[in-house]
């Protein structure tokens, strides 16, 4: 299992979910952050995109998904989010040891989806 987090623009939120629904992959956690990348947060302000300091905002989404679904994810959100522009996202990619589903105590396959 895999954890996988990306960070994204907030204008393209709508489309990578879409991408991310159509692929089989419909779990997911959003959150606002405010991050840089090695532009160090200086860029133009696009689409209504606040500056906050030298942080921009952006969208983080985690998501937690069997191997087999760790590839179509990567390319859900590549394809969905890439504009072509500086300050498109990047996409993390850590190994998942387990998952517990609270209500029924499954672990594991089993508790992720
Ligand atoms: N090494 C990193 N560690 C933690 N967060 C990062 C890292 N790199 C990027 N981020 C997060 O991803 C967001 C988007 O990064 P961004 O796409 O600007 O990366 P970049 O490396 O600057 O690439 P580009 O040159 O295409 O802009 C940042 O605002 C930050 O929130
Ligand atoms: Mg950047």
């Amino acid at each position: 299992m895999k954890y996988i987090i990306a960070i994204i623009q907030p204008h393209k939120l709508t489309e990578v979910m879409g991408a991310l629904e159509k692929a089989n992959i419909p779990l997911i956690t959003v959150s606002n952050v405010l991050g840089r990348g090695r532009q160090k947060g200086i860029t133009q302000t696009y689409r209504g995109t606040r500056e906050v300091g030298s942080l921009l905002q952006k969208v983080k989404l985690e998501i937690a998904v069997n191997e087999d679904f760790v590839a179509p994810a990567i390319e859900a959100i590549t394809s969905s989010a890439k504009t072509g522009d500086i300050g498109d996202g990047k996409i993390f990619v850590l190994d998942l040891h387990d998952v517990m589903r609270i209500r029924t105590g499954e672990k594991g396959s089993e508790a992720i989806g």
